[in-house]
Parts: structure tokens; sequence; C-alpha cells
């Protein structure tokens, strides 16, 4: 799958853009705060419907428009499809796939498929389990609508549940309500579980010769899978806490407290491992991504790699790049010397200045 092109109106600090893209290794230059990552931001939204910032519809319009505008064109063997947003700053977005609007998110899901690399990406590992989760959920959703599905419910129920808690005090009748809400976060809750200790196995298989050869032959790594509860112990861990989640005023049992190890050798990179070496673990969860999109969507994912390469050392540097095979590869980046080290082919060259961008090639 490749994008072909983005056109956007009012989205961030581009007033009206229209760029094509290249099947192969596009480029996007320029100094800071000239709106390269603004480039990706768009095409995450069009594949994910969010931003990989977390950034809410009103923040991406920009600051002078009350709406904007995002259409990718795509083709996928051949087969042109197209997607349209309408963000609005107090309604929710309005989606489109050639032309015809759609209702649910899951109608879009799995259509446009990316994997982004970011910077922050690089402490994915030593950062706080929510960060983890958020790998696991972004990649999940996109690959699976059932499980987008579930997780929504799941969060949907733990904010109502977590409402009902704060009141009890003041309306000890709401009580009874908890029975109702906890077998539906038992229902859901068991269904992401599940799903998240499928997809830990489904990493494992890919990452392990990975690593080993990111890491030069000296690593052996495992990814595990920590749920705050298992499946079969959910429901007698949600009744012995109900006393205690009244007085916190939260529900402190489920998977939304989950979490994921990386065992290097034997010991958590998390805790134990180098900087070096957490980065190295990072960079293989993220090649494992392309990967896992691969074989899971049966289709190229496109890669989107905001300024990374600065990140990482030359060894990491040709070892990103030559991952990169026939994928569709869009990179921010402030200067071109990483490339030119690297003797690196590059298909199209963009130069972003302040909202606008100009082809170089
Ligand atoms: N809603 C908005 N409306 C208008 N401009 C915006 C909006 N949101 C962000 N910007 C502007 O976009 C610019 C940042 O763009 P972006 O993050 O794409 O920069 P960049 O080229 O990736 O820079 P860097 O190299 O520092 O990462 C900033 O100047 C910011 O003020
Ligand atoms: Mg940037």
């Amino acid at each position: 799958m490749i994008v072909k092109s983005l056109e956007l109106e009012n989205f961030r600090n581009y007033k009206k853009l229209k760029i094509d893209f290249d099947k192969g290794v596009n480029i996007l230059y320029g100094d800071n705060a000239q709106g390269k990552t603004n480039i990706l931001e768009a095409l995450y939204i069009s594949a994910t419907t969010k931003s990989h910032k977390g950034s809410k519809d009103k923040d991406v319009i920009n600051f002078e428009s009350d709406e904007g505008h995002i259409k990718t064109i795509l083709d996928k063997q051949g087969m042109e499809s197209r997607i349209d947003m309408h963000l609005r700053r107090s309604k929710a977005k309005g989606i489109a796939i050639d032309k015809v609007r759609i209702k649910k998110i899951s109608e879009l899901l799995g259509l446009m498929n990316v994997v982004f690399f970011s910077p922050e990406d690089m402490g994915i590992i030593k950062n706080a389990p929510a960060e983890r989760r958020k790998f696991a959920d972004m990649e999940l959703c996109q690959l699976d609508p059932i499980y987008l599905y579930n997780l929504n419910n799941y969060n949907k129920i733990i904010n109502q549940r977590n409402d009902i808690l704060k009141e009890i005090n003041f309306k000890p009748d709401y009580r009874g309500m908890l029975d109702i809400y906890d077998s539906q976060l038992l229902s859901y809750g068991k269904k992401v579980i599940e799903r998240r200790r499928q997809f830990t196995e489904e990493l494992n298989n890919i990452i392990y010769s990975i690593h080993k050869d990111l890491s030069g032959g000296r690593e052996e790594i495992k990814i595990q899978y920590v749920p705050q509860t298992s499946e079969e112990d959910m429901e007698e861990k949600l009744k012995k806490n109900t006393e205690r989640d009244i007085r916190m005023k939260m529900t402190s049992v489920g998977p939304h407290r989950d979490d994921f190890a990386f065992i290097s050798n034997g010991i958590d990179v998390r805790t134990y491992g180098s900087q070096g070496q957490q980065r190295t673990a990072a960079l293989s969860l993220k090649l494992s991504e392309i990967e896992l999109v691969k074989k899971t969507a049966k289709e190229n994912p496109i890669l989107l790699l905001d300024d990374v390469l600065s990140e990482l050392d030359s060894n990491r540097q040709t070892q990103l790049l030559n991952s990169i095979g026939d994928i569709q590869t869009i990179i921010t980046c402030t200067g071109l010397d990483d490339f030119v080290n690297n003797r690196f082919e590059i298909d199209k060259i963009y130069k972003v200045t302040n909202g606008t961008v100009s082809s170089e090639n």
C-alpha cells in the first residue's frame, strides 16, 4: 500500500497544501517549527482518526480557522481509495471513504496502515507502563476491529464505574449498580487481556531475530505480557477490591493497569538495561511492528519516520535504513547529512518552509 497524495486545508500551519509522494523513500527536510511533523501527523490521523501526539481536533485546525480538511489518496495494488476528513472545532470529525460518509471508525481502520516512529518512541522501554499499553493498543486497534470494539467498551465501562464509585458515599443505593458494571467489565476486560496475550506472542515470533541482528548477535530478547490480573482471577480480584475501590473512588483491577516487560538475556531491560540497550530494544520493537502489520494485514504499511535518524548512532541508522526495503517511507529531518553519510537512496526530496512545501528533485 502506498499513499499517493495528501491535501491539507487549514491544518496546523498549512492554509493549503497538496503534496504527491513517491512510492519509495520521501524526505521532508527543513528547519525547526516549519511544519514537517505536521504532515506526518495528518497522515497518521488519516489512518487512525487520532493524532499521534494525542492532540484534539480543535488543536490541529489552523489557529485562524473554524474547520480543517485532510484528503488522502491511497493506492492498494493499483486500486485507488480516497479518505476525506472534515475537522471541526466543536463537533466530532466527519469521515468519508471514496466520498461515502462512514458512521463508525471501524469502517476506516485497516484501510490505511501506518507505522509511526518518533524520537519519543526511543523511550518506550524505559517510560511508564501507560506508554507500552498505548503502543499495544494503537497497533491492535489498527489491525483488529474486534479489539477496538472491546477496548472502547471496556474504557467506557471503567469511566462509568468510576463515576459511580465517586457518588456512592452520597448515594448508597448506587452500590447495587456496581454488579451490573462489574459483569460487563469482566466480559470486555477478559477479551482485552486475551488479545494482548496473543499480540505478545505474535510479536515474540518476530522480534527475536530482529533484535539478535541489531545487537550484533549478543542479545536474545523476549517480550513478557504482565497483566495486572489474569482472565481467571479478574472476577475474584474485582470483588475483593470493591471496598478499596469505593474508598479510592477508582477501579483498581483490570487491563487498564497492564504492562509489558522486555527481557534480554534473562534481565529486565527497563530496570537493568543500559540506555543503549533500551534504545536498541525500542528500535527492535518498532521494526517488529512493521513485520507484524505486513503479516497480519498482508500488505506493506507506510512507514513514517519523524526525525529519528538523528537519535541513532550510525550503526543503528544503517540498520534502520536497510530494513526499509520496498516499503514506502516518509522521513522528516532537519538536514540531509545522515543520508549522504549512509549513501542512502532517496526518491523524492521536499523542503518544508513555514507551511509551504517545495520539491527539490
Ligand atoms: N493549530 C495550529 N495552527 C497554526 N499553526 C500551528 C498549529 N499547531 C501548530 N502550529 C505551528 O506548527 C509549527 C510546528 O510544526 P511542526 O511540529 O510540524 O514543526 P517541524 O518542522 O516538525 O519542527 P521540528 O524540526 O522542530 O520538529 C509551529 O510553528 C507551530 O506554531
Ligand atoms: Mg518535528
